[in-house]
């Protein structure tokens, strides 16, 4: 039996193909590589040792998941496959609830025709809106989403709850990311976005690069230690880790479950310019500019429920994030373009 990972050439597919595969798990990826390559699993596969069952499909494409389930025996389900961008969702929007939402629920009916009942889904800290307090907690409300990328996230919960409510037999786990980054420390895999990135640890990497000439620094006048905004980063690796912990909350029948996946430390910007210029070495020049519209002063959880119930805690510090990110990005400074 194998598990299904959607999305699993992109950033966080690939890394958790790796840490699935070497957690003995055997693993087929299906994508459409509308924001990926292939040549991230053969990077996987080179470092696994193993090789990974590959499938260009499109969630969205009823006939092929249904040609794909008659010839693999699949078990359970971790769903990355969705678009990312948030200004991108803004601007179009219909594109974003046609891949994201209408991809998943042709992905659930496929599985449940199937009799296959167990998911794991990528969620995201962007479900908490501005929060009323932090640390966030997984009881704290899913508030109003500023843009379409977060809608689909929040909308998807709901799916994914009312589905497990009506139907007990699935076991569905709820994972919202807060914001990863870092790269597998052999450099051979990272995040490669497309053009200019709106996340600012690639954008740094770029400017460390010399691919853009400095940062600029969206507001320091928010109500943080130094004006800038606070976030809670996550080793990807470790982000991936979660997964698999996950999955073992999945086959002793979770029903449904929701963790917070961060580290639970909060960083600001200038925070990380600093310790990325000292794992790396490489200087950050950097400009105060306006406030990004749509951005929140702070947020970063309480990830004790992940630790109490999957025993999963994120191990990497702030310095290794940096290091991994800027080795991936040095060693790889047009990504898998070469
Ligand atoms: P990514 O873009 O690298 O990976 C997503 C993958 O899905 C890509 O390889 C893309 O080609 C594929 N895809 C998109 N639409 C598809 C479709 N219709 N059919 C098949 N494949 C499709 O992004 P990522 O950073 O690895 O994110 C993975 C998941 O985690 C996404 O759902 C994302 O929304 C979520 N998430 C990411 C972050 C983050 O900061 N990276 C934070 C919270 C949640
Ligand atoms: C963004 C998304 C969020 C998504 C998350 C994934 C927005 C509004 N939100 O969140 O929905 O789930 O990515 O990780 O885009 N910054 C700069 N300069 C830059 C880039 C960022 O100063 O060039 C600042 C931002 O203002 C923020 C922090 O860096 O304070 C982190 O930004 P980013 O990496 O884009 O993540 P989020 O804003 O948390």
């Amino acid at each position: 039996m194998a598990i299904l990972v959607t999305g699993g050439s992109g950033f966080i597919g690939s890394h958790t193909v790796l840490e699935l595969q070497e957690a003995g798990y055997d693993v087929v990826v299906i994508d459409n590589l509308s924001n990926s390559t292939e040549k991230s699993l053969k990077r996987v596969e080179e470092l696994s040792g193993k090789p990974v069952k590959f499938y260009k499909i499109d969630i969205r494409d009823r006939e092929g998941l249904e040609g794909l389930f008659r010839q693999e025996q699949i078990d359970s389900c971790i769903h990355f496959a969705g678009l990312k961008a948030v200004g991108e969702s803004v601007a179009k929007p219909w594109e974003y609830y046609e891949n994201n939402i209408g991809g998943t629920l042709t992905l659930v009916d496929v599985m449940r025709q199937n009799g296959v009942k167990n998911l794991i889904f990528s969620s995201s800290s962007t479900v908490y809106g501005d929060p009323d307090r932090v640390p966030v907690t997984e009881e704290d409300p899913v508030k109003k989403c500023t843009n379409p990328y977060g809608s689909t996230k929040a909308m998807q919960e709901t799916i994914f709850t009312d589905i497990q409510k009506a139907d007990p037999e699935w076991n569905i786990v709820l994972l919202r990311y807060f914001n990863p980054i870092g790269a597998h420390p052999s450099g051979r895999i990272g995040e490669d976005p497309n053009g200019i990135p709106n996340n600012l640890m690639p954008y740094i990497t770029q400017v460390a690069v010399g691919k853009q000439p400095f940062l600029r620094v969206f507001g320091n006048d928010y109500p943080t230690p130094d004006g800038t905004g606070v976030r809670d980063y996550i080793h990807v690796v470790d982000l991936a880790k979660g997964h698999v912990k996950a999955l073992e909350r999945i086959k002793a029948g979770c029903g449904l479950a929701i963790y917070n996946l961060g580290t639970g430390k909060g960083y600001s910007v200038l925070d990380i310019v600093k310790n990325f210029e000292e794992a790396s070495g490489v200087k950050i020049p950097y400009e105060i500019c306006d406030r990004r519209p749509g951005d929140i002063a702070e947020n970063y959880c309480d990830a004790s429920k992940a630790e109490r119930e999957m025993g999963w805690k994120a191990e990497k510090g702030i310095l290794e994030m940096c290091r991994d990110s800027w080795n991936w990005q040095k060693n790889n400074p047009n990504g898998y373009a070469g």
